[in-house]
């Protein structure tokens, strides 16, 4: 069954997948949204210039809203519509509708508005230093402090010191359909939004206070997806405020639709962050301690800000097996437009420093880089930086052999130092390892209490109801094959319907590599319990499952996430059980720097890692290729250009992502050990791939160099200024 066609295979490539914007309603009107062109400062007056017939459109603005101006998240602090106050670049003020879309976009340029200026700050460290730059608010998001050890005492007993300072940019999640909803809403009926999104129950939670409706009168329904990385996680809850106080205010169903420049411009990307390092090795190479201090920068509000440094700062000391440990991070404030979720949250910063760091250490020391990770891996029974007992069967230094050897690592450092003596361009390879945990920190899918359902007709048909959303990365055809697999009935017999609020349960939002191995689990459970139910014997085939189906008349089951023995998690102090379990990788980049020009170029790459069971190997392999292409971006060409606070190459001619021109041969390998409480032995897998290029391509850099470099994206203009140094 490994091998099954996605559920919405035909849909999509019939053309008959309803994404939003082929969504067409009776009297539909077209909305959009009137931005402030400035960072930071007071609104003072707001004109309609003469040029459009003003009186056949609706407006809306923050005095229109029936119930609380906030998009509910985790911070309660950003408006759907600023009133008084703009704090970023692009932030909403008021919206407009029509039933022409060809006419709105003249009319948002005849809105005039007045502000009185106020100075604005971009630099997370000036931030730091500033007052109050946020209306109403200090310049910290969030900060944490883990600790494991003692830090303070290591530095006298070292044998060496090393020191590094490491940062990496924004990046956009440059999802294949730009964001968009459809709203109809009116006092009777309440409000229904459709649209393109990864947490219907999210956008929900923002619609109930913001109309102050009922929660029943709030309905979420998720429109096909277009690819989401992250970038359709908080957002959407904004565009969905905003269509449906448009369809509230005109009486018309309101499709909002983002074109790509607004939509890279407005909406969240990656946290820009900056890492500092401080290690203590001891005489041998072994690790006595790490200081790590995280930075990130949240922009003008908190949307997830805490929840991407959270990850960030457990991430932040990697796989490694270290005595004491400190991780201070920080998210703060900027009045740059809100940095939100981007696939591996927080991850892929903090361990592109912790991983060039390790290389750092390792030629300050004279030793190989795999020798000098090999020696302070965690093992079965060692404890993270957190305190949280490694129980699972582990073998870095395995994985890590394995992997070098498959991409032919030691034959190929010895070529290459040879041939680059003399050659215009010259090649280099390097590695990085590393985990991520899978599902939310700590305490979080407790807190959750996520519950799926499954139902079953008289005819053997199942069908399976949570909020898990299909965004192109395989959910319906994973969760699926779980139920399928467990009740031991055809692919075809099952289906799952697609998120809907009044009619899914909630599951959670699908984020956090959380889908297959928490939401799969639930699926796993449901079908056992059905089993169970039908009274099926040890040994059954799919006909005696539809049969018994058949006598016992339609059944439904209903499972809640249960916590997978004891976790224990202490939010205050930043320690124990992190995450239920952690997938492991090495990944391996072998690169090609032009002297003459200074591009690197990625000419192979292998990821092999450790994920649990692999449910289907073609769409986990396209996991990874699409996450290891996304690092590749990350690394070496995704430069978000910000003037004044502003993204100003949002345009995809040139933010540069890399094109199929640009995918290396990606050598895909899975070292498969069962998770005992994931689905079927699944682990998560989507954010992985996403934490280890950037780092083992820069080490690849520095190998065919000699010129270490601290951060990324790395263009071929920083490259040529070191080289001609
Ligand atoms: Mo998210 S970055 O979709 O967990």
């Amino acid at each position: 069954m490994s091998h099954v066609l996605r559920k919405e295979v035909t849909a999509k490539v019939t053309g008959k997948a309803d994404y939003v914007d082929d969504l067409q309603m009776p009297g539909m009107w077209h909305g959009i949204t009137v931005r402030s062109t400035i960072a930071r400062g007071r609104i003072q007056k707001i004109t309609f210039q003469d040029g459009v017939p003003w009186d056949e459109f609706t407006v809306v603005t923050a005095k229109d809203i029936p119930g609380k101006n906030i998009v509910s998240l985790i911070v309660e602090d950003q408006p759907y519509l600023a009133s008084e106050m703009v704090n970023h670049m692009h932030e909403p003020i008021l919206l407009l509708a029509h039933p022409n879309k060809y006419i709105l976009e003249k009319a948002r340029s005849l809105v005039k508005i007045d502000y009185e200026r106020l100075p604005a700050i971009f630099d997370m460290d000036a931030s730091l230093r500033a007052d109050r730059i946020i209306w109403g608010k200090d310049n910290l998001f969030k900060h944490y402090l883990m600790e494991k050890g003692d830090v303070d005492s290591a530095w006298s007993r070292a044998a060496h010191i090393f020191e590094g300072e490491y940062a990496t940019g924004a990046q956009e999640q440059l999802y294949i359909e730009p964001n968009g909803m459809v709203a109809t809403a009116n006092a009777e009926e309440g409000v229904t939004v459709r649209g393109s999104m990864q947490c219907p129950y999210y956008i929900h939670k923002s619609l109930v206070p913001l109309f102050g409706l009922p929660e029943n009168k709030i309905r979420v329904i998720q429109q096909e997806t277009g690819g989401a990385f992250g970038g359709k996680e908080e957002y959407p809850s904004m565009i969905a405020g905003h269509a449906a106080l448009l369809a509230w205010k005109s009486g018309h169903p309101v499709k909002l639709i983002y074109d790509r420049e607004e939509d890279m411009a407005a909406t969240t990307k990656r946290h820009p962050s900056r890492t500092r390092h401080k290690t203590a090795i001891a005489e041998d190479g072994t690790l006595l301690a790490m200081d790590i201090e995280f930075v990130i920068d949240g922009g003008a509000y908190a949307t997830l800000s805490a929840v991407v440094l959270s990850r960030g700062t457990i991430h932040a000391p990697g796989p490694y097996r270290c005595p004491n440990v400190r991780v201070r991070s920080t998210a703060v404030a900027t009045n740059s437009p809100p940095h939100g979720a981007f696939r591996g949250f927080g991850a892929p910063q903090s361990i592109f420093a912790l991983e060039r760091q390790m290389d750092r250490i390792a030629r300050g020391l004279n030793m190989p880089p795999e020798v000098f990770r090999e020696q302070n891996f965690l093992r079965t029974g060692d404890t993270t930086a957190t305190g949280q007992t490694v129980n699972q069967s582990l073998d870095l230094a395995g994985l890590q052999k394995r992997a070098l050897m498959h991409a032919d690592y030691f034959d190929k450092k010895v070529q290459f130092q040879k041939s680059n003596t003399t050659a215009r361009i010259k090649k280099g390879i390097g590695f990085a390892t590393f985990f991520h945990g899978a599902g939310f920190t700590g305490s979080g899918e407790r807190y959750l209490q996520s519950v799926a359902k499954l139902r079953a007709t008289p005819d053997g048909r199942v069908e399976i109801l949570c909020s898990m959303t299909e965004m192109g990365q395989g959910t319906n055809t994973v969760l699926t094959q779980v139920a399928a697999e467990t009740l031991r009935i055809p692919y075809e017999w099952v289906t799952i319907l697609r998120p809907d609020t009044a009619r899914v349960p909630n599951s959670g939002p699908t984020v956090a590599s959380r889908t297959t191995m928490i939401i799969g689990r639930l699926v796993e459970n449901a079908s056992k319990e059905l089993r169970e139910k039908l009274n099926l014997p040890a040994e059954y085939s799919a006909e005696q499952f539809a049969r018994a189906c058949e006598s016992h008349g339609a059944l439904e089951i209903t499972v809640q996430y249960q916590e997978p023995g004891a976790i224990f998690w202490d939010d205050q102090k930043y320690r124990g059980d992190a995450y239920g379990a952690y997938s492991w990788a090495v990944y391996v980049a072998e690169v090609s720097v032009d002297t003459m020009t200074g591009e690197t170029c990625v000419d192979h790459f292998t990821a092999l890692q450790e994920v649990g069971r692999v449910l289907h190997p073609i769409l986990a392999a396209g996991q990874i290729e699409g996450g290891v292409l996304q690092g590749i971006g990350f690394a070496l060409y995704e430069k978000v250009q910000f003037r004044d606070g502003a993204m100003v190459n949002n345009q995809m001619t040139n933010y540069i992502v890399p094109t199929s021109m640009d995918v290396p041969r990606i050598s895909v390998l899975f070292e498969e050990v069962p998770y005992e409480h994931g689905a079927l032995g699944a682990k998560g897998i989507g954010e992985l791939p996403m934490d280890g290029p950037a780092p083992a391509i820069l080490n690849a850099v520095e190998d065919a160099l000699g010129v270490s470099f601290h951060a990324v994206p790395l263009l071929p203009e920083e490259v040529l200024l070191r080289l001609v140094a």
